[in-house]
């Protein structure tokens, strides 16, 4: 008698001791919590995407004093919200959010999809996003499957094989899909979506688990055998290829740096950038034939690495004075996009991660700290 009920008591155990430990020791003060309203929830489910709690704070607050609801963020032109989001990286979350308001307001009258299928088909709202705002917006009953709930399962399973695989992360679904709780109301589902997310930020991490911890240490594959640190296993590596590029940063005579907008496909799309060539073209040359600039090197700043997902980038920061007051010295062309501006001015545009870096460092060139 006692088998036949094993399996059911079960999946209601992993569910039941999440949502207990929960209550005890998640997380219940986060600033998009306590609200149902799925705008705040999306906002904060977007850009928690690729991003730590920690850094994600200021920028969500922020985001929701300046758009406070969906009509307010499809209003404003995309280099509005690019702005804010300067230094969140993953821009195209950014463009994302921005098209799907707009689709909300053209398309839905302004009023959020109510379920997960539905949010689904909004651009930048997968399949765990989707879950994730359902569940605690609407109390639909539906799973996550972020990374970190990847390696929970992972480890409680003994799952063997890389899970970003696609038939491991469809085995994943379906396993997570089970063990949802399968009864109780909004609030149950809702506190069972933030365990998950809070075992996983707060005990069930990546290196060092706190197995001492959690509530799933008894039927924990990983805890059990001593493999918590085998467990999830790692995406076979391929070395990522090196692309080397110049990054010129123009200065006119009144210390003015010139800036262009990158095409809205590719990296940085719409974002403000100094400009790029390959490495075997000449700066000055550049400026000469494509900015109608006369230049000459003040420095070679140093090297600056960035990573993307699919290869790395080695920047190579050449700092150039305009000499003479040329009119395209100073000339502000919207219509190209190209734009001179003074470092701090620039420093409150949509700008990507490395342009900023190259902004301050180009600051402290033009005005070094003096030791005494
Ligand atoms: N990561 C993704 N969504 C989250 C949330 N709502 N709270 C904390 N961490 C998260």
């Amino acid at each position: 008698m006692a088998a036949a009920v094993r399996p059911e008591n079960a999946r209601v155990t992993f569910a039941d001791r999440l949502i207990r430990w929960q209550l005890e020791h998640g997380r219940h003060s986060l600033p998009w919590q306590g609200t149902r309203d799925p705008y705040a929830i999306w906002i904060s489910e977007v850009m928690l995407q690729q991003t730590q709690v920690n850094a994600v704070i200021p920028y969500y607050l922020r985001f929701m004093a300046r758009f406070p609801d969906v009509a307010a963020l499809a209003v404003v032109p995309v280099e509005d919200v690019l702005a804010l989001w300067s230094g969140l990286g993953y821009y195209s979350r950014g463009r994302n959010l921005h098209r799907a308001a707009c689709i909300i307001m053209e398309q839905y009258g302004g009023i959020f999809p109510r379920d997960a299928a539905a949010l689904q088909q909004l651009p930048g709202i997968g399949r765990s996003t989707a879950a994730a705002i359902a569940a605690f917006a609407f109390g639909e009953h539906c799973t996550i499957l972020d990374g970190n709930v990847k390696r929970i399962l992972a480890r409680y399973f003994g799952i063997s094989e890389y899970p970003g695989k696609q038939m491991v992360e469809e085995q994943l679904w379906q396993l997570a899909e089970e063990l949802l709780p399968t009864m109780g109301n909004h609030r149950t589902i809702a506190a069972y979506t933030q365990a998950l997310m809070d075992l996983g930020a707060l005990v069930c991490v990546r290196r060092r688990p706190d197995c001492y911890h959690c509530p799933l240490q008894a039927d924990c594959f990983a805890c059990q055998q001593n493999l918590t640190a085998n467990l999830p296993v790692p995406k076979p590596r391929k070395t990522l290829p090196v692309r080397e590029t110049i990054h010129l940063i123009l200065l006119n005579q009144k210390n003015q740096i010139f800036l262009e907008k990158r095409p809205a496909e590719g990296i940085w799309g719409g974002l403000l950038c100094f400009p790029e060539i390959p490495i075997d073209q000449d700066g000055i040359n550049f400026c000469e034939e494509h900015l109608r600039v006369r230049a000459i090197t003040l420095a070679h700043l140093p090297h600056l690495p960035h990573s993307f997902t699919h290869f790395k980038l080695n920047i190579q920061p050449l700092l150039l004075r305009c000499t003479g007051n040329l009119p395209a010295c100073e000339k502000n062309d919207e219509e190209k996009n190209c734009l001179w501006l003074t470092i701090e001015q620039a420093l409150l545009r949509g700008i990507p991660v490395p342009t900023r870096k190259l902004l301050l460092m180009t600051q402290s060139y033009l005005s070094p700290k003096t030791h005494e």
